[in-house]
């Protein structure tokens, strides 16, 4: 790719114009968690990444950005399978203070595993309902065991009874699990293994004044020249050239 630029988008925020990524945000579970700006980063991975190499999401839960890349892919006009992953852990705000409860942020009545199942379901049924026929790749494990699989090229069972063998190219990944910054370089190091020339990471919660362990960690990156910064508007999308 010729001559990556700081910023690809010369407008100050604007919605990414597409009526059914704006239908999805009143229908999916984790509106808040989804940048607008990352949808713009990720119609440019998908539109400039190979055509070889699986896109892998770290990180599910309802399932929002999954539908995002779901839709992109094939408006794009891509081929390339998605696989996920998630643990579907609960992540109280106030965990790494205090001794976490069994139930939810601001009620004592409603169990995190509870909650958990029902982000999980919510997921579940938003593939079936919106994706039936271009349903992805999705597992119930930590990021560190699906790149074990992946790594191992396992043959197994997704969670939609589609049986696939995991690993092979990368051609974007989406990291958006654990933020802390030894799980994000745990990631950011299995994705390194298998991403293609010409492959996109882009990094969630990136952005350079957030306290994550995943902006400290883009820092890194962007000094090591591992990867080409493409933009960093918001959170940080990188490239392998
Ligand atoms: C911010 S949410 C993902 C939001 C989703 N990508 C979206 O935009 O719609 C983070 C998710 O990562 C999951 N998670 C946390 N640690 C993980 C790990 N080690 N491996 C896999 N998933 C993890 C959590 O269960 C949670 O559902």
């Amino acid at each position: 790719m010729k001559n990556p630029v700081k910023s690809i988008f010369h407008k100050p925020k604007i919605y990414f114009p597409d009526d059914y990524i704006k239908r999805l945000r009143c229908s999916l579970i984790g509106e808040g968690m989804l940048p607008e700006e990352n949808i713009f980063q990720m119609d440019y991975a998908i539109k400039n990444m190979p055509n070889e190499g699986s896109v892998i999401e770290i990180g599910i839960y309802g399932g929002l950005s999954t539908n995002v890349l779901l839709h992109l892919l094939s408006k794009n006009n891509k081929t390339n399978k998605l696989f996920n992953t998630d643990v579907w852990i609960y992540e109280g705000f106030y965990d790494h203070k205090i001794s976490p409860p069994k139930t939810i942020d601001g009620r004592d009545d409603v169990l995190r595993e509870d909650y958990t199942r029902y982000i999980k379901e919510a997921y579940l049924s938003s593939i079936k309902t919106l994706s039936k026929n271009n349903s992805p790749h999705s597992f119930h494990l930590s990021s560190d065991d699906f790149f074990e699989a992946w790594n191992t090229n396992k043959k197994t069972t997704d969670l939609f009874e589609h049986e696939t063998t995991l690993g092979g190219p990368i051609a974007f990944a989406y990291i958006d699990g654990d933020h802390s910054y030894q799980q994000t370089k745990k990631d950011f190091e299995n994705v390194m293994k298998s991403l293609v020339i010409g492959g996109f990471i882009l990094f969630d919660d990136s952005e350079s004044t957030s306290d994550f362990g995943s902006a400290q960690l883009v820092k890194e990156i962007a000094k090591n020249k591992t990867l080409t910064l493409v933009d960093n508007r918001l959170n940080h999308l990188f490239v392998k050239l």
